[in-house]
């Protein structure tokens, strides 16, 4: 993303839970200096980590919201973000494959999940189902964009799923003012 993004007025901080990722990031992408980076865990309130709450724009999560315990929180709480009509980018494997879990599932964070209403047996879920999540949590708006072909079995299979913040305080039926939860 960041070669295609107008450097003049753009802002964009680059995280992780772990600061290996964060320094490893730093030197990486070091020829872009509207980078910032920093700590930040998606499972706990911006706020609590000295992170303004509805200030971007554009949130993307690259493959990191599966290891979560609870999806609909995470989801919760990182909408929280978003500035109003602000999108949240979830980039995320979507089937699970045996090798993939020979690797990851050594790790203690690929086991973590525990709304087995949404997760019944393994970490990915199917860009469907990312899609229905985002919507119940109150997207104004949510598209979701796969690869067509699936003709290489072996490789993880990634979808992107956008869903945006509604814009404003929106009126009901009854012409009561409310606010869309994000
Ligand atoms: C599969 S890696 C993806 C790394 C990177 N986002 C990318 O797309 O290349 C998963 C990442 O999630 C991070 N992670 C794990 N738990 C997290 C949490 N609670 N909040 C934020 N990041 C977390 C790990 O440190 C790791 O960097």
């Amino acid at each position: 993303m960041l070669p295609v993004l107008p450097a003049d007025r753009t802002e964009y901080v680059f995280t992780d839970v772990s600061p290996w990722f964060t320094s490893r990031a730093a030197e990486r992408f070091r020829d872009h200096p509207f980078v910032g980076y920093r700590r930040y865990d998606v499972e706990r309130s911006p706020e609590s980590q000295g992170i303004e709450a509805g200030r971007f724009d554009l949130v993307i999560a690259a493959n990191v919201l599966h290891v979560v315990a609870d999806l609909r929180a995470a989801l919760a709480t990182v909408s929280r973000l978003l500035a109003p009509g602000g999108v949240l980018l979830v980039l995320e494997a979507t089937r699970p494959l045996a090798w993939v879990d020979l690797i990851f599932g050594l790790t203690e964070g690929w086991w973590r999940f525990a709304d087995h209403d949404v997760r019944a047996r393994h970490p990915l879920v199917s860009a469907e189902t990312w899609a229905r999540l985002l919507a119940q949590s109150g997207a104004a708006d949510v598209a979701t964009v796969e690869a067509a072909r699936d003709d290489v079995e072996l490789l993880s299979r990634q979808a992107i799923v956008l869903a945006q913040r509604g814009l404003a305080p929106v009126t009901d039926a009854n012409g009561l003012g409310r606010v869309r939860r994000w």
